[in-house]
């Protein structure tokens, strides 16, 4: 018995002092890829109950956008290929969304430039404090996580509060600072669709001040040595309203449709677009918030860029909850009213573990 205890207690010290050295080497899991790891260190060993098969039963949904400003039956079509979406996958793929393919080529190639440069400059954007606006870690969740993610991340602040460009990495400052104006201009086009695919005026989510927050977070995700025994990204659902998200070429990304884990294939020039807690919150679960993943992988680095609709990291008294005019006699509401910060610093208080802060809201 005690034997037992003392055996747990040093499993646990083992734990913490690795988890320590990992974070003061401030140079990420690529510090590790670098240094030439060939075996997945214990700190980042999934249980290994990890479903890890695919389903290829299912065709994931993309949506071309093309036409959906100009002509009007185009875009009835476009707002019931949202609807269905929203309300069956949480996800959904589209394409000629009018952000060029060069600006998402260049947010890609900035993203592996900050994490290539020079260790001794990237260093200093290195931290765990949340009221930065710009900074760089790996697995923003390490010490509370039960197994660290194979990804390292650089995350800024965009919105609503104008970030001075002088804050981020020269490396990629100038087209985070493009790449935002794309991306708020996408966000609120996707608000409208969304608003209409839920027969509300079109400036309705836009009016909720959905799009008032914008986080940037941009992943890379090292070549993974044994990549069955890690996950790139474990399963989740986004905190946000929405998330609209660059994936480059290599592929991994997966959301869990009917109990089974579904590929989102990479499309060249595309993104994807999923709900959030947030959003599933004030359509009264009409629209899912779905849990999604990363496989870990022997290719690498795979680069992805997701940007987060949500002012989670402002101290606003505003309240949400479902939209009355959403709810009816039959419908009646499902959640009490939060601010989106008691929101997140419910979830943050629980330690994540994957699972959704959804319930706790229900009434
Ligand atoms: C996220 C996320 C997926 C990816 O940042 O929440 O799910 O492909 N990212 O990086
Ligand atoms: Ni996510």
């Amino acid at each position: 018995m005690v034997a037992t205890c003392a055996s747990e207690i040093s499993e646990e010290y083992d734990r913490a002092s690795e988890l320590k050295a990992f974070d003061e080497s401030k140079a990420g899991v690529k510090g590790l890829v670098d240094a030439g790891v060939s075996k997945v260190p214990r700190m980042f060993i999934q249980p290994p109950d990890n479903l890890r098969t695919c389903s290829p039963q299912f065709s994931f949904p993309v949506i071309d956008l093309h036409g959906m400003d100009s002509d009007p039956i185009r875009r009835k079509e476009i707002v019931e290929m949202v609807r269905e979406a929203s309300e069956t996958w949480g996800f959904f793929t589209v394409v000629n969304h009018g952000i060029p393919e060069s600006v998402l080529e260049e947010m890609m190639d900035g993203t592996r430039r900050f994490y290539e440069q020079d260790i001794e400059v990237k260093k200093k954007f290195y931290s765990r404090d949340l009221s930065r606006k710009v900074i760089y870690n790996s697995n923003l969740n390490l010490y509370i996580s039960k197994a660290a993610n194979w990804r390292d991340t650089f995350y800024c602040l965009m919105s609503p509060q104008p970030l001075n460009p002088q804050e981020l990495p020269a490396t990629c400052r100038d087209i985070l600072m493009e790449y935002k104006e794309k991306i708020m201009g996408l966000g609120l086009k996707l608000l409208e669709l969304i608003s209409e695919a839920l027969c509300l005026n079109p400036n309705h989510l836009k009016d909720m001040d959905c799009a008032e927050g914008l986080l940037i977070l941009c992943h890379y995700y090292p070549a993974c040595p044994q990549p069955e025994l890690t996950m790139a990204s474990t399963r989740h659902s986004d905190n946000d309203f929405l998330t609209i998200l660059l994936q480059d070429q290599i592929g991994g990304l997966q959301v869990l449709h009917q109990d089974q884990w579904v590929d989102i294939p990479p499309v060249p020039g595309a993104l994807v677009i999923n709900v959030g807690d947030l959003l599933q919150l004030i359509t009264n679960d009409r629209f899912k918030s779905v849990e999604h993943r990363v496989l870990a992988n022997r290719r690498g680095p795979r680069v992805s860029v997701a940007c987060f609709f949500s002012t989670c990291h402002l101290p606003s008294s505003k309240l949400y909850g479902p939209i009355k005019e959403l709810l009816s006699e039959e419908n009646p509401p499902k959640y009490r009213e939060t601010t989106v910060r008691d929101y997140a610093l419910y979830l943050r208080s629980k330690g994540l573990g994957g699972t959704s802060a959804l319930p706790h809201f229900k009434l």
